[in-house]
């Protein structure tokens, strides 16, 4: 007996691109009225000046679908197209059952849905596998979301990272191409690291003021970490993929921190002309969202173009981290 194999290898990329911004804008000021901080330090130590917090009736899966609806339509892919949903998220609300089924469900879909955990880096793990999936010819179209609601996750009073973090979503639809739009993957992990940026319950040795597990992070151990490992990842994924520094059109790192993308960009010797995403500075650190976002937000703001090369590095808890170079998708409208 002869188990069957899809043998029609093929390329992959992304073909549109979706995310949704919660309404409410919060200020550092703001964030300042409960935190021991203030909007002038936390914009020299960041680059953040604004971040979005969801509100009440904007849930993960919410934000998820929005995300996902735009994206599906600026591909021009319809949902019973979809063969695979994958979600990246460490801040949805329930263990089991995962979120992706019933984002899956609320747009029609009835393929095979899941959740992925790799902290700030998921959306360019799920990225991997989804372009994986399309090239070996398993699946046509891999709905792919990043995604995170960190203020429910938050200790407002705590000076580490209350000031970084926020919500928001992003969604690229993964699908076949004629040339290769999702170069090969840079990725790895370091548990020696795990604890590094936690989210542990209160009942485990956690915050106990709080009764939901609050994201705690030693900030120094990481910037001492990302911009240096990150550019050897950086010069990795370049050379799986055959391009060189001098042919990027847009560096797309995990927004994580204004200085630390400032760091990695010297690091890794970008050149002037590669634009360089700074969302950040508008939306804060949205982990998994984070690099969809800072897609959307260059190409809306005309930084990049659809079509462009960009390079995807996304760092996180774990610790792990990927990298890709990419062909921009196109937004919707
Ligand atoms: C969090 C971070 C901004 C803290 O900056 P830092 O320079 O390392 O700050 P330190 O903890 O060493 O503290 C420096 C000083 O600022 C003070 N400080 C710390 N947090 C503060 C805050 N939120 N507001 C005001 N002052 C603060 C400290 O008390 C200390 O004061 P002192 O010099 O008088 O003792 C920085 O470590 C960082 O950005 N790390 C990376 C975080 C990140 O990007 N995470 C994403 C992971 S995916």
């Amino acid at each position: 007996m002869t188990i069957q194999q899809p043998t029609d290898l093929t390329h992959a990329a992304m073909l549109g691109l979706g995310v949704h911004r919660p309404e409410r804008l919060v200020t550092n000021d703001e964030i300042c009225e409960v935190l021991d901080s203030t909007d002038e330090w936390i914009q020299t130590r960041s680059g953040i000046r604004t971040r979005r917090f969801a509100s009440e009736d904007e849930t993960l899966i919410g934000m998820s679908i929005s995300a996902a609806e735009k994206a599906l339509a600026a591909a021009g892919v319809g949902a019973e197209e979809v063969g695979c949903v994958i979600v990246a998220t460490s801040t949805h609300p329930e263990h089991t059952p995962a979120s992706a089924p019933q984002v899956a469900t609320a747009l029609g879909i009835t393929a095979a849905a899941f959740d992925i955990s790799a902290g700030c880096a998921g959306f360019c793990h799920a990225l991997n596998l989804a372009a994986s999936m399309v090239r070996s010819g398993a699946e046509k179209h891999v709905l792919v979301i990043g995604v995170e609601q960190l203020s429910r996750f938050m200790d407002p009073t705590d000076r580490g990272t209350a000031f970084i973090f926020a919500d928001g979503a992003g969604a690229v639809v993964v699908g076949p191409s004629e040339s290769a739009g999702i170069g090969p993957t840079a990725w790895g992990s370091d548990g020696s690291q795990a604890h590094v940026i936690t989210q542990t319950p209160s009942c485990l040795g956690g915050h106990s003021e709080v009764d939901h597990p609050v994201v705690q992070m030693e900030g120094t151990a990481v910037f001492r970490w990302a911009p240096f490992a990150m550019a050897e990842v950086a010069h990795e994924a370049l050379r799986l993929a055959g391009v060189s520094v001098d042919e990027l059109d847009a560096f797309i790192p995990h927004q994580a921190n204004l200085r630390i993308t400032q760091t990695l960009a010297r690091n890794i010797k970008l050149p002037d002309t590669v634009a360089v995403a700074t969302d950040v500075i508008d939306s804060g650190n949205t982990s998994a969202a984070s690099v969809p976002l800072a897609m959307e937000a260059m190409l809306r703001q005309d930084e990049a173009s659809a079509g462009d090369t960009a390079l995807l590095i996304a760092f996180g808890a774990g610790l792990s981290y990927a990298g890709q170079v990419v062909t921009l998708p196109p937004l919707a409208g």
